[in-house]
């Protein structure tokens, strides 16, 4: 097939460039804008990266405008009706469903590598009794660089796998560490004879001295919750994670940084900033005070949970995490509850208003897990720490892509300089 091309021409000069458009499996091309600095001398220049492919992907798909997401061109819809976390990472990382046999194996992987060195353990003595979990988070995953020696070998695949089954290992252990240390109660050891959530929810409600009784309903939506957030493409903490790991620092160093990227409230950060805002909000009766905050230009109030980058209706996750969101408040009967009243009323107001309406702000995914887990019983300070339980699995996987590319670079991004022109040193006497 011949080469597609578009040519850019610099119509100060006149001079132009042939530039190779990037051919895509679905969804918009790209164009290979390499040529640009070298024939026009120009850079390409995208704040915010709106119009800006970081890279060639084949995990995740997101269509902002048709709603649509699918891993490995799996729908999500089918995925949350009918997979589990486990299966879900594996395709991540795999590219393909696992067979009975291998989902078997992974899970016997993954689950023999759940405990931590004790050495990682002493870390979270070292922290204020109210750090929050995200801060110890960054920091244990971080010192995980200390304890595997082996994987610091990040150009040999087997080791780079290695990493990928520890970090989705043991992530659940530390999460849970980081609960058990909030709460000034003793950590729990992982139980190799349970499942993947249900390890994860004993470690963090179990009790030494009560034996802990699983509920299934919790099980199940969180299993949800898991799966949704397992990746999302090219968010800011998966291009924090590629951009580090570029670099070929080892994986827990490079996970470390997207733990820090994921924290901030216009993005994972989000699912605790809705359950402080609806605190703040306190009643149904105070709603429109907070709609008018959030549409003053002159106030920085926004309402968390809504809007999303990509997503110009509703974001396919928050449509399913909704439906589990009513089922779970209709079966725990606390609908009337004061705070996920204001919640519900705060979604239907704003869905009508026309401000969010012309604007195309839907309530996200992160409204809705941020009410499941209020409701579950799970401290707020621990919502974005379940975001990145889950995500691990995709910047994972998406670091393994990128280390797997024959030209994998080191990421390096331009920038045009507005400042100072070349001046001269004054001595301090004559400023
Ligand atoms: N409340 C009020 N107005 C909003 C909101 C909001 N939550 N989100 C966007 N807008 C307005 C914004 O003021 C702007 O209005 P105008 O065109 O009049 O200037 C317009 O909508 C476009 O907003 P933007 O800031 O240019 O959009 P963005 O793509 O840069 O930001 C966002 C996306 C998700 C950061 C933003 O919608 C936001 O801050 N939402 C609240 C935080 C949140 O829920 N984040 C979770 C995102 S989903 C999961 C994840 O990424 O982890």
């Amino acid at each position: 097939m011949e080469k597609q091309t578009i040519t850019a021409t610099d119509n100060r000069t006149g001079k132009n460039v042939e530039l190779p458009l990037v051919a895509s499996s679905h969804g918009a091309f790209g164009i290979d804008v390499r040529e640009l600095y070298k024939g026009l001398d120009l850079l390409s220049f995208d704040p915010g990266f709106m119009s800006t492919a970081s890279c060639r992907s084949a995990i995740t798909y997101i269509d902002g405008d048709a709603g649509l997401l699918w891993y490995r061109g799996y729908p999500i819809e089918q995925l949350a009706d009918h997979s589990s976390f486990l299966e879900v990472s594996y395709l991540l990382l795999a590219g393909e469903l696992p067979n009975a046999a291998h989902l078997d194996r992974f899970r016997e992987i993954i689950t023999h590598h759940t405990m931590v060195h004790e050495g990682v353990l002493k870390f979270y003595q070292g922290f204020r009794h109210d750090a929050h979990p995200m801060a110890i988070m960054l920091g244990v995953v971080g010192a995980l660089s200390a304890f595997y020696p082996d994987a610091m070998d990040v150009a040999d695949p087997a080791c780079r796998m290695t990493s990928a089954y520890r970090l989705i290992a043991k992530m659940p252990t530390l999460a849970a560490g980081a609960y058990k240390y909030l709460r000034g109660e003793p950590f729990i050891y992982p139980d190799d004879s349970l499942g993947y959530i249900e390890n994860f929810l004993r470690m963090m409600f179990g009790l030494p001295a009560t034996p802990y009784k699983i509920n299934p309903v919790m099980v199940r939506a969180m299993e949800t919750i898991f799966i949704l957030h397992a990746d999302h493409e090219q968010n800011a903490s998966t291009s924090t994670v590629r951009l580090a790991g570029s670099s070929r620092v080892n994986p827990f160093a490079t996970i470390s940084a997207g733990i820090s990227s994921l924290w901030g409230p216009a993005h994972g950060g989000a699912n605790e900033a809705v359950l402080h805002m609806l605190k703040q909000i306190g009643d149904v009766k105070n709603i429109p005070q907070f709609i008018a905050r959030a549409k003053d230009k002159n106030d920085s109030f926004r309402l968390m949970g809504f809007g999303h980058r990509v997503y110009k209706q509703y974001d396919p996750r928050a449509r399913i995490i909704r439906k589990s969101c009513y089922d779970l408040l209709d079966d725990l009967d606390i609908r009337g509850n004061p705070l996920f009243k204001t919640a519900l009323e705060l979604e239907r107001i704003a869905l009508e208003d026309e401000y969010f309406v012309n604007r195309q702000l839907y309530p996200n995914v992160d409204f809705y897990s941020g009410i499941i887990l209020k409701a579950l019983g799970i401290d707020t300070s621990m919502f974005t720490v379940i975001f990145v339980l889950a995500r691990t699995a995709g910047w994972i996987a998406q670091w393994m892509e990128m280390m797997a590319e024959p030209d994998q670079r080191i990421g390096r991004p331009r920038q045009i300089y507005v400042g100072q022109t070349q001046r001269d040193y004054l001595p301090l006497a004559e400023r």
